[in-house]
C-alpha cells in the first residue's frame, strides 16, 4: 500500500510532488504517464492576435480534456517506454520519450487506489512536427474515434472583454489533475506569464458562476 502523502491540485503542484524514483518505489501503485507537446508559432488569429505557442491536449472518449498518454505497467516497460507506446496508440506518431522529458509525478491521497500515480512529461517540438502529430492523430492513430475524439490546441490569449480564449478553455472539464498540470506547465515553460494565468483563472471562475 502506498504511504506517499502529497496533493497536486490548484495549479501549484510544488507542494505535493514525489520524485520519479519515489513514485516507482511505491508498491501496489498504478502508474499513468501523460505528455504536453508544444511549439512556438508566428501565427496570428484574425491577423491581429499572436497565437505565440501551440499547446496540444485531447478530447477524450469520456468528454473530458486531458493530455495524450495512459496507463503504464512498470513491471513490463519503463515509464517512458509505456508513454511512447500510448503515444503511438493515441497519436499514431512515433516519439521516443526519455527521462529528460519528465516534469513531475503526483499521487493524490484523497483518491482511491483506482486512481494512479500520474507522471507528467513535456516535449518542445517544431511547429512542423506538431502539425505532423495532428495529422497522424486524425488519420492513422488506432485510438482515433475510440479512446480519443480529437486533438485540440489550447488558446493562450484572452480576447477583449475577458472571457474568450484561455479563460473559456479553463472553464471546461478536465480528467484527473490535468488542469493543474496544464496551468503549471504554461507558467513553468514560459508559455504565459503568471499574471496572464491569474487573470485567465479569475475570468474562468466568473464564467463558471
Ligand atoms: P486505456 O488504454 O483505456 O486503459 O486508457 P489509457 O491507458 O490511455 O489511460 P488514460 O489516458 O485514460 O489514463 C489513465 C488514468 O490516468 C485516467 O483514468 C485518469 O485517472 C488519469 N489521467 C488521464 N489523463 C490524464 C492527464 O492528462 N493528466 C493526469 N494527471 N491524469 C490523467
Ligand atoms: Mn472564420
Ligand atoms: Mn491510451
Ligand atoms: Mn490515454
Ligand atoms: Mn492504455
Ligand atoms: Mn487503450
Amino acid at each position: 500500500m502506498c504511504m506517499c502523502v502529497c496533493v497536486c491540485t490548484g495549479g501549484s503542484m510544488a507542494s505535493g510532488q514525489l520524485s520519479r524514483e519515489e513514485a516507482l518505489a511505491c508498491v501496489g501503485c498504478r502508474h499513468a504517464c501523460h505528455i504536453l507537446l508544444y511549439a512556438d508559432t508566428e501565427a496570428q488569429l484574425f491577423e491581429e492576435i499572436p497565437i505565440r505557442h501551440i499547446v496540444l491536449m485531447q478530447m477524450r472518449f469520456d468528454g473530458l480534456l486531458g493530455f495524450p498518454g495512459g496507463l503504464v505497467e512498470p513491471s513490463e516497460e519503463s515509464l517512458e517506454e509505456g508513454l511512447s507506446r500510448e503515444l503511438w496508440e493515441e497519436l499514431g506518431f512515433s516519439l521516443s520519450v526519455t527521462v529528460e522529458d519528465h516534469v513531475s509525478s503526483c499521487h493524490n491521497p484523497s483518491s482511491s487506489s483506482s486512481h494512479p500515480i500520474t507522471h507528467f512529461y513535456a516535449r518542445r517540438m517544431e511547429e512542423k512536427e506538431i502539425r505532423e502529430v495532428e495529422k497522424a492523430a486524425a488519420s492513422t492513430a488506432t485510438d482515433h474515434g475510440h479512446e480519443v475524439m480529437g486533438m485540440v490546441r489550447v488558446p493562450l490569449y484572452t480576447l477583449k472583454g475577458g472571457g474568450g480564449g484561455l479563460p473559456s478553455f479553463l472553464s471546461h472539464s478536465f480528467i484527473g489533475n490535468s488542469r493543474s498540470q496544464l496551468e503549471d506547465a504554461l507558467v513553468r515553460f514560459g508559455l504565459v506569464t503568471p499574471e496572464e494565468l491569474q487573470t485567465a483563472l479569475k475570468h474562468a471562475a466568473q464564467r463558471r458562476k
